[in-house]
């Protein structure tokens, strides 16, 4: 398979689209998709300039690539929730991701079902952001029916969805944003914006 391969830390030209072997399917829970779709988050450029060598390692070659919407092409025999055919998105558990390439393997928990309502290229750019939101608000805040939620950076990758999941588990939501995002944010349904140039 291809696959966008980095062998030293640098800009995107560091990448490399080689042929390599395809990943197997190791433990009795792992799921291996054709990758139709991947997406560019922070963490990934961030490991390809070498911003997490010390917590991560360099263990070149490296495969990037954490967020994908893939078909799924095989299963483990103890995978219940999925079947061969399926359209599924989700934040890989392998080391670095490696989503950047034409198979990738991670295991069932990692995964679901690609909503019918958005495309393949929007489920591929939504599970790291996405469960950042979610873990955020909902495991580590705690936000109820009557909390009242600041987003700040509501219009950045992590802020729109927070403003979602606010909208949906709690009471109250205010999102902090530049002007230039309003007519976006509103399509959210926020119950006040503010314009962080304009006001503290
Ligand atoms: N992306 C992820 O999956 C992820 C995962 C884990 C943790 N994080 C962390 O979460 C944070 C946000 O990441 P992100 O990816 O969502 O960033 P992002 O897409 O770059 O968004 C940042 C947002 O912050 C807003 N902003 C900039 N200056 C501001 C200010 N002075 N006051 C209020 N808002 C301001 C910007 O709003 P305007 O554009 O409207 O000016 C922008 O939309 C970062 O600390 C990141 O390390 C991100």
């Amino acid at each position: 398979m291809k696959a966008a391969v980095l062998y030293e830390y640098g800009g995107p030209e560091k990448l490399r689209i080689e042929e390599i072997d395809e990943p197997v399917v190791e433990k009795s829970t792992d799921i291996k998709i054709k990758v139709l779709a991947s997406s560019i988050n922070p963490v990934d450029w961030k490991i390809r300039i070498g911003n997490h060598k010390y917590t991560l390692g360099s263990h070149f070659p490296i495969i990037l690539g954490f967020d994908a919407c893939g078909e799924i092409v095989e299963t483990g025999n103890e995978v219940t929730r999925f079947k061969v055919g399926d359209i599924v998105y989700g934040r890989l558990n392998r080391k670095y991701g490696r989503a950047y390439a034409e198979f990738a393997v991670a295991s069932e928990n990692v995964f679901d079902h690609k909503p019918q309502n958005i495309s393949i290229e929007e489920a591929a750019a939504s599970p790291l952001a996405a469960l950042t939101a979610l873990q955020a608000l909902r495991d580590k805040g705690n936000i109820k029916k009557d909390s009242s939620v600041l987003i700040n950076g509501a219009s950045g990758g992590v802020g729109c969805f927070a403003v979602q999941v606010a909208k949906l588990l709690g009471g109250e939501c205010w999102a902090v944003a530049s002007k230039r995002h309003f007519e976006c944010l509103e399509k959210m349904n926020p119950d006040k914006l503010i314009d962080y140039t304009e006001s503290d």
